[in-house]
């Protein structure tokens, strides 16, 4: 007999509520008493109020083998779909952990390849909420393929629109080269990992013993391998760090970042950031204090906070536009730069880069680190990157000298001669081959080791050096430093040179692709 039409409306009620349910609401009560939300839970989190809209509820796997075609749930996994966040479209997945552990199936994988396919024609943002124990281990080689249909999609997609990974739960094995390639990842502390091998195995092949929170989780990544650029003590704090984030980012490659209206004052002096700089210039200070005082107020969101903490990067408004500031930090290792400090930043100015985003840069650099454990990891490739990244960034790129700016590292911090567009020095920038100590033993050597009292010699040749040279002005005789500014004034001087800046038009010579040194 034929169902009548409310009958059918019925059953597709039936069916949504079902979907609703996931792995049932036993496994929904165990995923809440870990202290996580559900799939669902997290996206309503995520989005503005009501904009969610699902895509492939109803999807099955097609797996037959070890009881699989007995447990058929629907949605298979993951909810996708696209909403909005402040009013702008996003597309979304969320691993459904209460269902097979989350785990990736061929469908699984198809769903979220759609929702990448859309994000991509459509020019919008793709995040992906990753709680999984990784590849459907009954569907075999299937769910590879499902993983790798991701990778390449996450590569394509790389540099056209963002794409935003939080990992809320499992996430090993393969699975990690996701989030991997994509521009962010954060993590939740004590509920989510994030390693190749798990400990069982790194026991087996190195004998270490380790937790899975050791090995992977949000601290470890956060600050030992930064693999993540944010750690959240909960779910909730994740996810408004996700919101607050795209808050400075364009849809896509061919968008201008959001700005928020802004009103210049009539004083935009900052008296506060004439008293940063300790007099001695051996003597540590915040670069954040610096960077507070230059950008709108509470407007910083610091990208990778613990991890290579002798630089500092991270996003700002300066009179509501977006920025991405990188900031060599003399509060940790007098900011030199070493090759954590030069990848970290280096990805960073490629994102911004990517995305339109202006950048500032701080620069207070005693010159690379020296020692034999740099040396041996690379620190010629890795400090590389960074030279390339700031030498093929097209977007406006204005640079502070606060204080020192010595040796290579001057070269590589956004100067003159990579194609910085405005750069400015405080009157206590010291532009220089290297310290005036350095120099004078080198170069002096012989007069104060022939001379009475060496040490005295030493130091009049140290005084002559530092009067000579630890200054802005011959870079500035030179047309290096644009202007020399009073401190007080480098916020409405930033102001006024992104401005002018808004419509710089620059292109890279006609290739392929570069060869970033990797
Ligand atoms: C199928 C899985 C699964 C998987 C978990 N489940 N992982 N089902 N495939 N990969 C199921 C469980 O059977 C269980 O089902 C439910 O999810 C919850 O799992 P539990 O073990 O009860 O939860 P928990 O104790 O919290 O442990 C979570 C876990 C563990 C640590 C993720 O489940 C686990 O170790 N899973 C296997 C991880 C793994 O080895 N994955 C393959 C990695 S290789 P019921 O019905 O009881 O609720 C890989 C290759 C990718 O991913 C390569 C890409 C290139």
């Amino acid at each position: 007999m034929n169902k009548s039409t409310q009958e059918k409306i019925e059953h597709l009620e039936q069916l949504n509520q079902k979907a609703l349910e996931g792995g049932g609401l036993d496994r929904i009560e165990k995923q809440h008493q870990k202290g996580k939300l559900t799939a669902r839970e997290r996206i309503e989190l995520l989005l503005d109020k009501d904009s969610f809209q699902e895509i492939g509820k109803f999807v099955t796997h097609r797996a037959k083998d070890f009881g699989l075609d007995k447990q058929v749930i629907l949605g298979d996994g993951v909810v996708t779909g696209y909403g909005t966040i402040d009013q702008r479209l996003v597309y979304v997945f969320s691993q459904d952990f209460t269902v097979f552990g989350g785990s990736l199936s061929e469908t699984h994988a198809e769903k979220i390849v759609k929702i990448m396919d859309l994000a991509m024609k459509n020019g919008a943002p793709v995040i992906g909420l990753n709680d999984s124990g990784g590849a459907r281990i009954q569907e075999g080689v299937v769910s590879l393929g499902g993983y790798a249909d991701i990778f390449y999609r996450n590569t394509l997609a790389s540099g056209v629109i963002p794409q935003i990974s939080a990992i809320m739960g499992p996430c090993a094995g393969g699975a990690v080269y996701s989030p991997a390639i994509t521009d962010f990842i954060m993590m939740v502390e004590n509920s989510s990992y994030m390693f190749v091998t798990g400990p069982n195995v790194v026991k087996t092949v190195t004998q270490e013993e380790v937790t899975s929170e050791e090995l992977g989780g949000a601290s470890t990544h956060g600050a030992k391998s930064g693999v993540s650029h944010f750690s959240c003590t909960n779910e909730a704090e994740c996810i408004q760090r996700i919101r607050k984030l795209l808050s400075f980012m364009p849809q896509n490659c061919e968008d201008a970042p959001p700005s928020v209206a802004y009103d210049l004052q009539a004083d935009e002096t900052r008296s506060v950031l004439d008293g940063i700089l300790p007099d001695n210039p051996n003597q540590p200070y915040d670069i954040r204090e610096v960077i507070e005082g230059i950008v709108d107020e509470e407007s910083f969101l610091e990208v990778h906070k613990d991890f290579a903490e002798n630089i500092v990067v991270g996003f700002a408004r300066l009179a509501g536009q977006s920025i991405g500031i990188v900031g060599n930090q003399p509060a940790s290792l007098a900011g030199v730069l070493d090759i954590d400090a030069s990848t970290k930043a280096a990805r960073f100015v490629r994102f911004c880069d990517c995305f339109n985003i202006p950048l500032l840069v701080l620069e207070d650099v005693p010159g690379f680190l020296p020692g034999t454990d740099q040396e041996w990891n690379a620190i010629i490739t890795n400090g590389a990157k960074l030279l390339y990244a700031f030498s093929e960034a097209t977007v406006p790129r204005v640079t502070v000298i606060t204080r020192k700016a010595y040796g290579g590292a001057y070269d590589v911090m956004n100067s003159k001669h990579i194609g910085a567009d405005m750069n400015f020095a405080w009157p206590t920038a010291e532009i220089a081959v290297m310290g005036a100590k350095g120099a004078s033993e080198i170069i002096f050597k012989k007069e104060i080791n022939s001379a009475d009292d060496p040490e005295a010699k030493l130091q009049e040749k140290v005084d002559e050096y530092t009067e000579k040279f630890a200054n802005p002005y011959i870079a500035a005789g030179r047309g290096f430093i644009d202007e020399v500014i009073l401190p007080h004034n480098t916020r409405i001087k930033l102001i006024n040179a992104f401005s002018m800046l808004k419509n710089k038009v620059d292109k890279l010579p006609k290739k392929k692709h570069g060869n970033i040194p990797l």
